[in-house]
């Protein structure tokens, strides 16, 4: 799990996730994670920009390759519960793939481990 920390100045009309809480997000994710038995086996690191930047904090999940944006601190229990240890993506918060870049993604993007029983269940 990746959440990006990218920073910006204040005059920058992009904004940054930083800005909105990022380190925030990945210190709860984090912590979430390992308190769910998920330590060592997910990692959540700092990641720069992932161009998605008018989003807000912008997350993202592999192997499965699925993204999320707008994530704050009240969304942490729901993607680690939910996506990390259930299996499922929280619908809600994910940038469709075609939106990512403006072109439709390659047939299985986004679907590898989906559906199979979460990390915290196998
Ligand atoms: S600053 Fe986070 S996606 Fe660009």
């Amino acid at each position: 799990m990746f959440v990006c920390t990218n920073e910006r100045g204040p005059d920058d009309a992009r904004g940054s996730c930083s800005a909105r809480g990022s380190a925030e997000v990945l210190a709860a994710l984090k912590q979430k994670a390992n308190a769910s038995g998920l330590k060592r086996i997910v990692r959540v690191n700092k990641a720069g920009c992932l161009d998605q930047c008018a989003r807000g904090v912008t997350v993202v999940v592999y192997p499965e390759g699925v993204w999320y944006g707008g994530v704050t601190l009240a969304d942490v229990d729901e993607l680690a519960e939910r996506h990390l240890v259930g299996g499922e993506p929280v619908r809600r918060l994910e940038i469709p793939a075609h939106e990512l870049t403006g072109k439709e993604a390659p047939p299985g993007f986004g679907q590898s481990s989906l559906g199979k029983p979460g990390l915290g269940q196998e």
